[in-house]
């Protein structure tokens, strides 16, 4: 069993939404801003529905922390629900009030239907109150905690949007040749994704996004799209090579596929790399174990191996919509029309801001998984270890092993010397 846990609870309108994470170090520094300022981040998008103007999240923190650090103890984090009071009848813990009607046509695309048949439900409201995705803003509030542990060890975590409908953009590039630049391309595009209204960091194509998210509004319709989230000074060794289930890109994938919605999750060039050769999909390792590109995503073996983790996902439109779809109502057996709700028409700059907590995630769980979780001081111990062995690695090079721990003598120093990667 992995050391971190999390469990998130709450319904769409019920009184809020809650999150236990178990398995925080002790002695982490907590910044409840930085919480809200996630949640904040999360609500917005062009595309979302008039509740994301009625909401406005904020965390409270109700076990787990003292003086502003965490104990080591499960932390709960909880967020009201802003629209509760106008569902407070038709979400009531005890009474159901006489006269309210159940809803008893579900929706193509959403969980109304299966939920259903599952749980026997006969109000299809508890489906939708669960499956909602308002309950990634639970999951963004426990990314935004683990994001401020994954930053004690430098990691950075960011995401940008690179298509909505028929509206593309170039996702991040990952031939550049240059490690660092490569980096810092990466940082650019997300930087600038945080000004866009759609996540884009390209101008023209944002332009061409809101007008499809125009469009498909007018229309009573709705528009899905993919997004990018990348993650970086990660270290090596992240992950697993030994079992399927302690594979960093199985972890990654699973995390993302989470996200309501997507449908797909690439990790680097993704489906791409089957209809090209090797030669053109593999990274060449550099002297300083750098890479020339990173279009393995940064993970090769289901281990990280020191580049940016890249992960791509596609999301499905929205299945409320304003002209519905047909569907049938489950009570008398009637043909009908699919119910419309008050919804988004385009969440995908959301969806992307989700997936940075699910990288949060996916990582701070292999970090705890390496390094332990007592403290963050012994945490760092176990961490700075690797890296020093690391160090001793590369300085094994063309000026250590074989000068100081005995390469063998009289090799001529341009020689590979394969003890090195043993
Ligand atoms: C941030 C976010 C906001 C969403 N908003 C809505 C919404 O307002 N209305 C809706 O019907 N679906 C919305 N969705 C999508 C549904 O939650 C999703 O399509 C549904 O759970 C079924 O998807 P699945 O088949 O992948 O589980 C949203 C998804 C995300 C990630």
């Amino acid at each position: 069993m992995s050391g971190l846990r999390i469990l998130t609870a709450g319904e769409s309108h019920g009184p809020g939404l809650s999150v236990i994470i178990e398995g925080l170090p002790a002695g982490l520094s907590i910044d409840r801003q930085e919480i809200d300022r996630q949640l904040q981040r999360r609500q917005k998008g062009y595309g979302r529905g008039k509740r994301m103007k009625l909401e406005r999240d904020e965390v409270q923190v109700l076990s787990g922390l003292r003086f502003g650090k965490t104990l080591g103890s499960p932390l709960t984090l909880f967020i009201a629900n802003r629209d509760n009071a106008s569902h407070a009848a038709a979400m009531d813990a005890w009474k159901a009030e006489p006269g309210l009607s159940s809803v008893t046509v579900p929706r193509p695309g959403h969980a109304d239907l299966a939920g259903a048949v599952k749980h026997r439900y006969a109000d299809l409201r508890n489906a939708a109150e669960r499956a909602s995705a308002r309950e990634t803003a639970a999951r963004t509030a426990a990314g935004a905690v683990l994001r401020q542990l994954l930053a004690e060890f430098g990691v950075r975590i960011g995401s940008h949007v690179i298509r909505i409908h028929d509206a593309g953009a170039p996702g991040f590039d990952l031939q550049i040749a240059d490690s660092q630049d490569r980096t810092r391309g990466i940082e650019t595009l997300c930087s600038r994704a945080e000004d866009s209204c759609v996540r884009c960091a390209d101008q023209a194509a944002e332009a061409a996004m809101r007008k499809a998210i125009d469009r498909a509004l007018e229309q009573g319709d709705s528009v899905g799209g993919i997004f990018e989230s990348a993650a970086w000074n990660v270290p090596f060794g992240l992950g697993g090579m030994m079992h399927w289930d302690r594979r960093l890109d199985a972890a990654l994938g699973a995390a993302f596929m989470s996200i309501p919605g997507v449908k797909s999750v690439e990790i680097g060039m993704g489906a791409a790399s089957a209809a090209c050769p090797g030669s053109k999909v593999h990274d060449i390792i550099e002297p300083d174990l750098n890479r020339r590109s990173n279009r393995a995503g940064g993970v090769e073996g289901g281990v990280s191996n020191g580049q940016p983790i890249i992960v791509r996902a596609a999301m499905k439109p929205i299945p409320t919509l304003g002209s519905p779809l047909d569907s049938v109502d489950l009570q008398s057996g009637d043909k009908t029309k699919a119910p419309v709700f008050r919804a988004d028409t385009c969440a995908v700059p959301a969806a992307a801001v989700v997936g940075e907590a699910m990288m949060a995630v996916v990582l701070t769980r292999a970090f705890i998984d390496a390094f332990g979780s007592d403290s963050l001081e012994a945490m760092k111990e176990g961490y700075d270890a690797r890296k020093q062995w690391i160090e001793k690695l590369l300085s094994a090079g063309s000026h250590g092993v074989r000068k100081d721990h005995g390469g063998p003598k009289g090799r001529p120093n341009d020689e590979p010397d394969l003890h090195r990667y043993r």
